[in-house]
């Protein structure tokens, strides 16, 4: 297998930030990874897999180990009845094209997913979500090599343990697990409304009405084109951060100054505030500092302009967090993880 040494995390990554990988290489199939990983445990190398690189923020000093890219493909049907298809498939699969394909055949689950950059085994590392789906509604199980313990396991939803952005692999078991292959299973029916605002708003405006899988997925390729910077051409990671969910009593009090102010109620004691707003309204939409530049299509993105290191994003960072906590009271949390 080819080992490559001395490559940059500035071309492995969307953020296009981030100094040499000590060794890298990509793993086509199972075999190779769990050799890639014993391999380096044997040297003492620490391990990180990656995937299309676009939730991940690397640092100046690069990684003194070995960095895996998962390569490992397939995209197979596992069960199939009357209302649902249950597929499973490669980690290293593009997430957009899985989309593709099985809104292709019809089928719903996954669909406002769409255009969403990255890997497929990715997908359930930060639970993604958009549009009113998330991963880990249509997900049924996952494969991995446990690289603490040196076999394959196979884990399901609630080994997960998904929430909003969130799952063991970005928590309590960062680290330990490569996804390998994941198991969904998705419907042979359209969706249903009611949509997110902007999906209904954009439905309205283009006179549809037959919410077939395709026609949703064609809305949200437009609404997120209008909205975020494709990661092939402008270096960003997506949403930077996350949305601040905050306890009900503090949204009231928001309220209370700002009438204006969006919120999602989640269960009975919290709310989800957009931080893109949070962040326009502290008045940085559109800013740059450092040479990073608060996206004006939706500001909790930001874009990599002209910064030349870590530093230059952390200080950015640093600066919208401090500016969102001293005007809300509110602490955002950064989304893409670090290595
Ligand atoms: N808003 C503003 N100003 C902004 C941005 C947003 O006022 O600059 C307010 C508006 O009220 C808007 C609301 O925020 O109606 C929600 O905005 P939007 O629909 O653009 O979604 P978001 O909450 O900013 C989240 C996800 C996106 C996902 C969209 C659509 C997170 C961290 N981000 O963004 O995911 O595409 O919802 O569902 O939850 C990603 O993870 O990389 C990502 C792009």
């Amino acid at each position: 297998m080819d080992i490559k040494t001395n490559i940059p995390l500035s071309t492995l990554t969307t953020m296009r930030l981030g100094g040499p990988a000590r060794f890298f290489a990509e793993a086509s199939t199972v075999e190779q990874l769990v050799n890639l990983y014993r391999n380096a445990k044997k040297l003492q190398q620490p391990v990180t897999i990656i995937g299309g690189g676009s939730n991940i923020i690397a640092h100046d000093e690069g990684f003194n180990g070995l960095i895996i890219r998962n390569g490992i493909k397939g995209f197979e049907v596992v069960a199939d009845d009357g209302d649902t298809t249950t597929f499973k498939i490669g980690g290293g699969e593009n997430w957009d094209n899985v989309v593709q394909r099985t809104v292709k055949q019809g089928l719903s689950g996954i669909e406002t997913l769409s255009a969403i950059p990255g890997t497929t085994g990715a997908a359930p590392v930060q639970n993604i979500g958009a549009y009113g789906q998330e991963i880990a509604d249509t997900f049924i199980s996952l494969e991995a090599y446990d690289s603490e313990n040196d076999t394959l396991v196979e884990l399901d939803w609630q080994d997960c343990s998904f929430s909003y952005r969130h799952s063991i692999f970005r928590g309590s078991s960062q680290g330990r697990y490569a996804i390998t292959s994941i198991t969904l299973k998705l419907y042979k029916k359209n969706l249903k409304p009611p949509f997110y605002s902007g999906l209904q708003r954009y439905l309205d405006e283009n006179n549809i009405s037959e919410y077939t899988p395709q026609a949703i997925r064609t809305a949200i390729i437009a609404i997120r084109g209008d909205k975020l910077p494709d990661p092939q051409f402008v270096a960003n990671s997506g949403s930077f951060f996350k949305n601040a969910i905050v306890e009900t009593w503090q949204y009231t009090k928001l309220q209370e100054q700002y009438d204006d102010i969006p919120g999602f109620k989640m269960d009975d004691n919290h709310y989800k505030i957009p931080t893109g707003w949070l962040i326009e309204e502290a008045g940085l939409k559109g800013d740059v500092i450092n040479g990073i530049k608060i996206h004006t299509g939706n500001a909790l993105v930001l874009i990599n302009e002209s910064a030349s290191s870590y530093a230059d994003l952390a200080n950015a960072r640093d600066s919208i967090i401090s500016a969102v906590r001293d005007k809300f009271q509110v602490v955002i949390e950064q989304e893409p993880l670090e290595i």
